[in-house]
């Protein structure tokens, strides 16, 4: 069977920011506690004119191109943060980027999992449907609210994939391990817009599933960490990763350990500049690691550590293809370097102005540079407009 995996991906955040240093002098904390403490330097900051829809649309269009546009036949919309409790965010985009109507769509949800159940249905997919491609995007807001314990863990954006046979940048391989516990670490209710979170409990089972997805997986492959490149993890905020890390480091091969951790410095970068943005957060760190770091080949396996809340953890093995490092890449550091940093006034004030229950509203979409905004409701329906 030939290997399936990732052939494009790209990255999309809307253009402000918030300095964590800022918002620790505003809530009266050391800054070292959110920049150490946490590893969040930046935090992206939503504006009313972009939801997941805009912004999976934004990182979509790069990745869609006369070559593969009709050999989408299936999108997988993962998110935690839709926008509708009946309709997959998935059918705008199918609209908002011409993609032809022969074409299945469906929105995951499993908390920060969805993206990764996505691939691994993608990857089966694909296996009895090799002439296609699967569009997959994850896109999220993560929201907790002003003054809350979660406040310095928000942040949002879009990853979009397209996974087919033959990849350029990673192959999926058979070799996973996963796990699920019905528990309360962090739900959001049909009725609320922010997420509630028992934090400090999220993240002893976020660890505690990573442990024991490790020691499963080596017993059951008989591998160990000397058989991976690099290791990359869902990034609630980036020091959450380290420990994790910490978990699998070898304690008997300095070397090894010192170019785990170098990786893992580059897998984080992005994320320290855009703080969580849920199911797509260890696919950002993914990006972060190909594009920042020097030392990866083809065929270097990639660890990569999925969880979402509530619970459920997948740990899994990517191998690298032959043209991993896209030209795109660069795109998406300028992005990200050229985004405008606000006041924590002005991050208030845009925090409150989210659109959430009304039915008739027309946004200001003439401050939004992205190529897809949300321009507001009319009558109760959600308007999506190019620019
Ligand atoms: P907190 O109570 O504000 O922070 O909550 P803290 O007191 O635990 O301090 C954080 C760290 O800063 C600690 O490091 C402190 O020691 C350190 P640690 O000891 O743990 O290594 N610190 C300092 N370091 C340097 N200089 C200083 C200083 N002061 C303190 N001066 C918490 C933090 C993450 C709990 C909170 O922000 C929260 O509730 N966030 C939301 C929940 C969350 O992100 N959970 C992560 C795991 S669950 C998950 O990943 C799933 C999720 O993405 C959702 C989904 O699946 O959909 C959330």
């Amino acid at each position: 069977m030939n290997k399936i995996g990732i052939d494009k991906i790209n990255f999309f955040t809307p253009h402000l920011a918030l300095n964590m240093k800022e918002l620790a002098e505003a809530r009266k904390e050391d800054p070292d506690k959110y920049l150490i403490g946490l590893g969040q330097e930046i935090m992206a900051v939503i504006p009313n004119t972009q939801d997941t829809i805009s912004m999976a649309a934004n990182a979509a269009d790069k990745i869609i191109n006369e070559d593969n546009r009709d050999k989408i036949k299936l999108i997988i919309f993962a998110t935690e943060s839709g926008v509708d409790n009946s309709k997959s965010a998935g059918v705008y985009i199918q609209r908002l980027l011409n993609l032809p109507p022969d074409i299945r769509v469906i929105e995951l949800k499993e908390a920060c999992y969805a993206a990764t159940a996505g691939i691994q249905l993608a990857k089966d997919y694909l296996s009895n449907h090799s002439e296609e491609q699967v569009l997959l995007i994850a896109s999220d807001i993560a929201r907790y609210g002003l003054n809350t314990p979660g406040e310095t863990t928000q942040g949002g954006g879009s990853v979009a994939m397209i996974l087919k046979e033959n990849p350029q940048i990673a192959t999926i391989s058979e070799e996973t391990k996963y796990v699920s516990q019905d528990l309360m670490d962090f739900w959001r209710p049909l009725y609320s817009d922010i997420a509630y979170a028992d934090g400090h409990y999220s993240t002893k089972v976020y660890l505690e599933f990573f442990k024991y997805l490790w020691k499963e997986f080596c017993k059951e492959y008989n591998e160990n960490i000397n058989d991976f490149k690099a290791m990359i993890f869902h990034l609630p905020f980036t020091k959450l990763g380290l420990k994790a890390l910490r978990l699998a480091l070898p304690t008997d091969n300095d070397d090894k350990k010192e170019q785990l951790l170098n990786d893992f410095e580059c897998a984080r970068l992005w994320n320290k500049q855009i703080g969580n943005l849920y199911t797509g957060s260890v696919y950002l760190s993914l990006i972060s690691l190909l594009a920042n770091s020097s030392d990866l080949h083809s065929n270097d396996a990639i660890g990569i550590y999925s969880y979402g809340s509530g619970a459920e953890g997948e740990f899994y093995k990517i191998n690298l293809a032959n043209n991993f490092k896209q030209d795109n890449f660069k795109a998406i550091k300028k992005m990200i370097d050229n985004r405008t940093i606000i006041s924590v006034d002005e991050y208030e004030k845009i925090f409150n102005s989210t659109v959430t229950t009304e039915k008739n509203i027309q946004l200001d979409i003439d401050k939004d540079p992205a190529k897809f905004v949300f321009a507001g409701i009319k009558n109760e329906q959600r308007q999506y407009t190019k620019h």
